[in-house]
């Protein structure tokens, strides 16, 4: 049996933003790892937390706006690296090479004036020594690689002449240019078409497979999930409310939240674009989080938790199998009810 190696460990990570009306608590005590070749998936509404959490391991984040503690380690050959206090000039540097990201909209990361072959250059650049053509060639083979056709007469062209797709795949041969060892992909098909999400999707598991990452997969998108995750975390309000397997979040979710969630699909063995569906109510305020549990507004099953502890005590993430974790305080026995119930009334 090979030990599980994480290439990156987030511990206790906490991002607030101060602000007029008061400290946005955007997330909250977040801890997972992911090792290279694992695909990590991050769900949860809008606003969740998602982005600013992978921001933070980034190092993206202002550091003088933002206040950022908890740790976030690179495990790199020559040893680890604490991505939140590391000097920003040592993180920069690993930006790009050790780590990569790719954003929703490939056209807000590319420059409108530049060509795609001028910015995959400098991308090069940054990690290479080598001529212009050095740099050129390394730009069209991974133009290639990301499936653009006729890549060497393109990489002169501007971001404005490719499609939201090839912009996509522009954008995925930026971030993978120096071989980097982990990739965030923030929700990297939302804004194209459904039958281009497909094939993104498949070029980032392809890219994954070849470099061997650790891959983030931030998605809306639950049937993407079950397909091509090994571990989920379901985030709400800004904290992991529940991480497992991608089988546990599947087949045996705890928690009311992404009980609910997965109770919007119709088949779970049907892997169709399967969106989430709006759970009745809003988040909190990430100013004003209220006491106890911050789902309890929209939790149908608080009642049957005793001593009202849902509107009094912060529910803690508990195992509740091996690699399974929930932060809820229905009982075992309820919980099994409610898996029940909601599932029946599809
Ligand atoms: N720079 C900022 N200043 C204040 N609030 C912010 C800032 N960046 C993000 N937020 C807030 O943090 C919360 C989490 O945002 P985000 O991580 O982008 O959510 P999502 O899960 O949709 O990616 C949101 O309420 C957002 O408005
Ligand atoms: S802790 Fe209570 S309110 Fe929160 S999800 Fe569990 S049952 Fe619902
Ligand atoms: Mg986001």
């Amino acid at each position: 049996m090979t030990t599980y190696k994480p290439f990156l460990e987030v511990k206790n990570l906490n991002v607030a933003f101060p602000t007029e009306d008061g400290l946005v608590k955007a997330s909250s005590d977040i801890s997972f790892t992911v090792a290279r070749g694992e695909t990590l998936a991050v769900v949860g509404e809008s606003g969740s937390g998602k982005s600013v959490t992978s921001l933070a391991v980034m190092g993206l984040h202002n550091r003088k706006s933002a206040q950022i503690s908890g740790q976030a380690f690179l495990n790199l050959d020559s040893g680890p690296v604490d991505v939140i206090s590391a000097d920003e000039e040592i993180v920069r540097k690993l930006r790009g090479k050790a780590m990569s990201m790719i954003f929703q909209d490939p056209m807000s990361a590319l420059h409108p004036y530049y060509s795609i072959g001028n910015q995959l250059i400098e991308a090069w650049e940054l990690y290479n020594e080598g001529s212009k053509e050095d740099g050129k060639k390394r730009a069209i083979e991974m133009l290639d690689l990301v499936g653009i056709p006729a890549a060497s007469k393109r990489v002169d062209e501007y971001p404005h002449q490719f499609s939201g797709g090839m912009r996509q795949r522009v954008m995925i041969a930026m971030a993978l240019i120096n071989n980097p060892s982990l990739l965030i992909a923030d929700e990297p098909t939302t804004a194209l078409d459904v039958t281009v999400q497909s094939q993104i999707l498949q070029l980032i598991r392809d890219m994954q497979k070849e470099f061997n990452m650790a891959l983030i997969l931030i998605t809306h998108d639950l049937g993407v999930v079950a397909e091509v995750a090994d571990r989920v975390n379901v985030m709400y309000a800004g904290k992991i409310v529940e991480s497992g397997s991608a089988d546990d979040i599947y087949y045996r979710p705890d928690h009311p939240y992404a009980i609910g969630l997965l109770n919007s699909i119709p088949r779970v063995d049907k892997l169709e674009s399967q969106r989430l569906v709006a759970i009745p109510g809003q988040p909190p305020s990430l100013i004003h989080l209220p006491q106890g549990c911050s789902f309890r507004a929209r939790c149908e099953f608080a009642d049957r938790v005793p001593g009202n502890l849902c509107a009094t005590t912060t529910p803690t993430l508990d195992q509740k199998g091996d690699g399974h974790f929930s932060r809820c305080h229905l009982p075992e026995s309820e919980l099994v009810k409610a898996r029940v119930e909601i599932g029946g009334r599809k």
